[in-house]
């Protein structure tokens, strides 16, 4: 563990800990308030996060971002970071390997930002952050607290663009993200 960021951001440049290095064009670290009270935690860039080197910045971000416009949350005041930072090929999702490798740098970012909430987004980030026995479908819309921080499960934005009917849901638990913060 690192305990500046200075420090974590110089350990990961031209990382090769996992086979994901091998066609990234960009690691995507993270992007936002390093002392932010919610974090966001996706799955892994896809192909414009690739490109671009911050996440959510493709379609399912500009869903993400309009949601985020709508609920009243600030995406420079909240931090947002992926299980993996590099892409995986075709974005298929991450392999458990590569997740276990990758989630040093993710625990670290969570030690440094110390957020009271932490919304995953999408069953890659449920399962690899609070265990495999948590499905997306069952989980989502429940808090679950564990070791001080509140955890949010929702619907990856991009199932949001497949499926119409998961929009309100997502709505629903951002809303209730932004009330929990608010009573801080
Ligand atoms: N999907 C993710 O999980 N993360 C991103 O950064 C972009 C799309
Ligand atoms: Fe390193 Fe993570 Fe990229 Fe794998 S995905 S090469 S562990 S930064």
């Amino acid at each position: 563990m690192f305990e500046t960021w200075e420090e974590l951001e110089a350990s990961i440049i031209g990382c090769k800990k996992c086979k994901l290095c091998n066609n990234r064009n960009n690691i995507v670290f993270g992007t936002g308030n390093k002392n932010a009270r919610i974090m966001f935690i996706g799955e892994g860039p896809g192909a414009d996060e690739d490109k671009e080197g911050i996440p959510f910045v493709g379609k399912a971000g500009k869903l993400m971002n309009m949601a985020f416009d709508g609920i009243g949350i600030n995406r420079e005041e909240v931090y947002i970071a992926n299980i993996v930072k590099c892409r995986p090929p075709s974005n298929r999702n991450p392999e458990d390997d590569e997740a276990a490798i990758c989630l040093d740098y993710l625990r670290n970012q969570v030690r440094l930002v110390k957020p009271k909430i932490i919304v995953l987004l999408g069953s890659v980030a449920l399962k690899n952050i609070l265990g495999k026995e948590y499905g997306i479908t069952a989980t989502r819309g429940k808090w679950i607290e564990k070791k001080g921080i509140l955890y949010m499960p929702t619907w990856h934005p991009a199932a949001l663009l497949r499926d119409d009917s998961k929009k309100i849901e997502f709505w629903q638990d951002l809303k209730q993200v932004v009330k929990r913060d608010r009573e801080f």
